[in-house]
């Protein structure tokens, strides 16, 4: 949005949504609402059971469902979680009530605390500039889950799989109101976070294992023009000797704002461009929005007019909003011709050269409207699964039907590679097809501090793969602020630096030395992370759980922990604990203090990284890019155990394409064992056939005693430790 937008403050139905909530609690008191009688329950899988309100005899088709659940017969005798529907005023209003003790968390992409008792949220994704509008309390992605945590320890989730505007309380109960009607309610009951968040996994999908590049720094603002200020960035950073893997490409690169074009002045030749970035081993993501410039003379107007492929308004013409090109027509992304032929759109945008895509505005933000978006009634016409429906049950998963047919036609382009497609709109589910970024925050330090929180909810909300703008898109970032922010955003799953239009400059030398410094060693010990990163992403990529962890995940028994925002978990294994949260409430245990590169320890803006007592940490080398061999000398950190024993994993592949597939990998499981004064290392064993060339291991091992180092080429070595006290 433009900076006037971002600092427009809207008096948007703060007081309509807390009513709506209040209402939905009087209806299940039973003030006005009419009770629905008893909803049958099936189990679906090992501590979960899905919900069919009365009247639906088999579970409907799903979008947030990577499959349709397979039912197993009743559900186990005592079940504890129940939900129960109410019909009042056209709403659906299911409640579940939950033990007074629990720590409610999840509902997606939200601003505020991490612990979400007593919130409620909309579930409508909105283009929200600086998260102000309705105050900040719906944002871009819409997610109908709860997951808490009982005082013991074990834990629920709760699905709510309806695609309709809703509002979500979390409050005694949970409270979810929908403008549409009754939808199935999956609960989950399990031993553990984790154990819940990865049956969310079996149920909605994981995210695909990402290309490696996609894991590096990443550096974008609004916008880099022309040409040749993008490859002048590129080299800056060589230069500058700060690593990168990918520059973005904004809206100007286009022509006129029209999508699936190229500007003839500014960007005459964008595979010589790309070509260019990536002799400098840069990737490059360009943007896509869903919005279509109508405009006959312009060829993807024109097809998709003869192919009708638009959404349609109440009276059935096409519905025409204004966007960053003026007036356009939005792909009715519920017809499955419209999604092949936006998938096939890619196929010469792809031979460009381009890596990755940008999918942005696809809540979908329509300007100048009261509403920010599509009207409620405008019609979908779906086909396939998908019934015709209003814009009101389809909203919500405009933005994941979009990056459906974005990744596919990226893949059909590209079959070798894994797409990589980054988008601002999402749904439950949605990490199946894209990343995300929290959408258009402000260089301010509340936004820093929400980010931890929102990006830790939305992981445990189904996707692990999502970061802010770093250093705040919307207004000037002061140098500490950006120093602060990159010292900490180097640990964000997706670490990308992004600016608005007409803002300061916001790349990692804009500040001058010093903060350049700052950011250098930030983004060098997030290079050295790597290995660990790819691992902990594959790990995701298979058992849905979060790249970055609430700290209560180290001991989800200990409920000092359960509010613990600023510090987080990286993995199981790494714990990140920004300076400016203090000591934070940490896990009990041995955390021990680790130095990734020169220069960490003394700089008082980098967090502070601590490795698990009983951990391996696989680190590279710094490079500059994820293009180059960080695995010679590869780094075993290794943090002791109180019986001194140590394990870690490491999985290497072709860091892209599909060969992993086929064994072509190699997951290394280390172990590490104290002997009085000497430590031996060895490998445990191997999975994957992945050849692995001869090379250096290091030993790096943190002791109570100081930091003892050994080194040899063999993946078995001993070394000599300082003697305990
Ligand atoms: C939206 C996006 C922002 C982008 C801008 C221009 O505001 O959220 O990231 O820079 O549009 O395309």
């Amino acid at each position: 949005m433009s900076a006037i937008a971002m600092i427009e403050i809207r008096k948007f139905p703060t007081t309509r949504l807390l009513a709506l909530c209040l209402s939905a609690w009087v209806g299940v008191a039973g003030a006005n609402g009419a009770a629905v009688s008893a909803p049958t329950a099936e189990r679906i899988g090992d501590g979960m059971v899905a919900f069919l309100p009365s009247g639906m005899s088999s579970y409907p088709t799903s979008l947030a469902l990577s499959q349709p659940p397979t039912m197993l017969g009743p559900a186990p005798a005592g079940w504890r979680l129940q939900p129960h529907y109410t019909q009042k005023n056209g709403h659906t209003i299911v409640t579940v009530d939950v033990p007074a003790d629990a720590d409610l968390y999840g509902t997606g992409e939200v601003t505020g605390p991490l612990r979400r008792n007593g919130q409620c949220v909309a579930l409508w994704n909105t283009d929200n500039p600086a998260y102000q509008r309705d105050h900040g309390r719906r944002l871009y992605q819409s997610h109908p889950w709860v997951l808490g945590v009982r005082a013991d320890g074990s834990a629920f989730g709760v699905l709510f799989d309806s695609t309709w505007r809703a509002t979500l309380c979390t409050a005694k109960r949970i409270v979810f109101d929908s403008q549409g009607p009754a939808m199935p309610v999956i609960v989950i009951d399990r031993p553990s976070p984790q154990a819940v968040v990865q049956g969310l996994a079996t149920l909605t999908g994981t995210m695909p294992l990402p290309p490696r590049w996609a894991l590096g720094y990443q550096q974008s603002r609004w916008s880099y023009t022309p040409d040749t200020r993008v490859v002048q960035i590129a080299d800056e950073f060589r230069q500058r000797k700060i690593p990168a893997d990918a520059i973005w490409m904004d809206i100007d690169y286009m022509d006129g704002f029209r999508v699936f074009t190229f500007d003839p002045k500014t960007f005459p030749d964008p595979r010589r461009l790309n070509d260019d970035l990536h002799a400098r081993g840069f990737h490059s993501v360009w943007m896509i929005d869903p919005g279509v410039k109508a405009d006959p003379d312009y060829p993807v107007y024109a097809s998709g007019t003869a192919q009708d492929v638009w959404l349609q308004n109440a009276k059935g013409a096409t519905f025409h909003g204004e966007v960053w090109p003026g007036m356009v027509a939005f792909p009715d992304f519920t017809r499955p011709a419209t999604r092949r032929w936006w998938s096939a759109l890619y196929k010469d945008f792809i031979a460009q050269g381009v890596d990755g895509v940008w999918n942005d505005m696809n809540e979908p933000s329509v300007f100048n409207v009261p509403s920010y978006t599509a009207p409620e009634d405008a019609r979908h016409r779906g086909g396939g699964d998908l019934v015709p429906g209003p814009h009101l049950q389809y909203h919500n998963v405009y933005g994941m039907l979009m990056v459906r047919a974005t990744r596919e036609g990226i893949q059909a382009a590209r079959p070798q590679l894994r797409p990589f497609v980054l988008t601002r709109a999402n749904f439950m589910g949605g990490q199946r097809y894209a990343a995300t970024w929290t959408g258009d925050n402000a260089s301010d330090w509340k936004y820093l501090k929400w980010s931890i929180p929102m990006s830790i909810n939305l992981g445990l909300s189904g996707q692990p793969f999502s970061g802010p703008d770093i250093g705040g898109f919307g207004g000037d970032a002061t140098p500490a602020l950006w120093a602060n922010w990159i010292a900490v955003g180097a640990f964000y799953p997706f670490a990308r630096g992004h600016a608005i239009k007409d803002s300061n400059d916001k790349e990692p030398w804009a500040f001058g030395a010093s903060v350049e410094n700052t950011a250098r060693i930030a983004i060098e010990r997030r290079y050295r992370l790597l290995p660990y990163l790819y691992t902990v992403f594959r790990e995701a990529s298979l058992d849905g759980l979060p790249v970055m962890r609430p700290v209560f995940f180290a001991d989800p028994k200990d409920r000092r922990l359960r509010g613990e925002e600023r510090a987080f978990l990286l993995g199981s294994d790494v714990l990140v604990v920004p300076r400016w949260s203090g000591e934070g409430t940490l896990p009990a245990g041995i955390w021990r203090d680790a130095s990734l590169v020169e220069g960490d320890a003394a700089d008082p803006l980098q967090p502070a990284l601590k490795v698990r007592g009983g951990a391996i940490v696989p680190l590279g080398r710094v490079v500059q890019h994820t293009g180059e061999n960080s695995l010679d000398p590869l780094t075993l950190l290794v943090s002791l155990d109180a019986r001194g024993q140590a394990q870690g994993e490491l999985y290497e592949d072709a860091g892209d394409g599909y060969g992993y597939r086929q064994g072509d990998y190699r997951l290394t499981r280390y172990r590490a064992l104290r002997q009085g004064d000497t430590l031996t290392v060895s490998v445990e064993n191997t999975e994957g056939h992945l050849a692995i060339p001869r090379r250096t291991i290091r030993v790096q091992v943190l002791t109570d005693q100081g930091v003892a180092t050994g080194e040899g080429a063999e993946e078995h070595l001993t070394l000599p430790l300082p003697p305990q006290h």
